[in-house]
């Protein structure tokens, strides 16, 4: 059977954070959500959702596997529980059921002014240990994003909590992070492993909240593994 396997970004990226994985799955599609940068972005995790399942019925994907990084995990839950016959599977990276964020984070947003630059280099922090082939398209795309839309984004998460509603997920489901993500500690991936039903979980050694951009071949097989499972 031919999944459709769609990428849902993180807080303040775009589709470039799955550069690694369209290269391999080519004929996946790794959506840019609203202000990522075109458009206006949502301000609430089931804002995007309703977006993403407006671009997905309006393409008519069928047999959808939503592959959610962080923010975007949080959204590919959210459209699990609410609209589960749409869906054939979950991967959920680097995310949890509850993305409170630290103020430092949003502080860093909100203090850029004029001069981008500071939040840019600290943006940039977050792919240290990437490739750097990728930094210069990363930079421009993070430049053009924005600090505000990362804000939106922040808050966004900040707001998302669905501790007490993961258990309903009935979706075949595979949890990826990385051993060092301190963005989303591997106890988030516990906790979501444990309560979804069947989820299994992969934990990729030295592996950051970025892994899918830094332990690409792992998480290309891990995705692979949990696709081979429909056929
Ligand atoms: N899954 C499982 N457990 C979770 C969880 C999740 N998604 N989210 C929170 N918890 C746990 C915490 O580990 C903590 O457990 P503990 O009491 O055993 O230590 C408890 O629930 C409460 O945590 P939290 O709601 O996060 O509040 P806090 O006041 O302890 O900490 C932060 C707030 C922001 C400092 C903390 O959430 C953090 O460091 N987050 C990660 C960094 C970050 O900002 N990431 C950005 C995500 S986009």
């Amino acid at each position: 059977m031919g999944m459709k396997l769609v990428f849902l970004h993180g807080a303040g990226c775009s589709s470039l954070s799955f550069y690694y994985q369209l290269r391999h799955f080519r004929s996946a599609k790794a959506i840019d959500l609203p202000g990522h940068p075109d458009g206006k972005p949502c301000d609430t995790v089931d804002g995007y959702l309703e977006w993403v399942r407006g671009f997905i019925r309006a393409r008519r994907y069928k047999n959808v596997v939503l592959c959610g990084h962080s923010m975007g995990g949080a959204i590919a839950m959210s459209y699990a529980l609410k609209y589960p016959e749409e869906l054939r599977g979950l991967i959920l990276l680097g995310t949890g059921a509850r993305l409170r964020v630290h103020p430092n984070y949003l502080q860093r947003c909100l203090e850029s002014g004029e001069d981008k630059a500071p939040w840019l280099a600290q943006h940039m922090d977050y792919y240290r240990e990437v490739q750097e082939e990728v930094f210069p398209v990363l930079k421009h795309r993070a430049a053009e994003v924005g600090p505000a839309v990362e804000l939106n984004d922040l808050m966004a998460c900040d707001r998302f909590d669905i501790m007490d509603r993961v258990a309903e997920i009935k979706l075949p489901t595979r949890v990826i992070c990385g051993s060092d993500d301190v963005m989303t500690p591997v106890k988030y991936s516990d906790f979501l492993a444990s309560n979804i039903e069947g989820a299994g979980k992969s934990v990729i050694p030295g592996g950051s909240h970025f892994v899918h951009m830094e332990k690409f071949q792992q998480v290309n097989e891990e995705i692979e593994g949990f696709l081979a499972t429909f056929k």
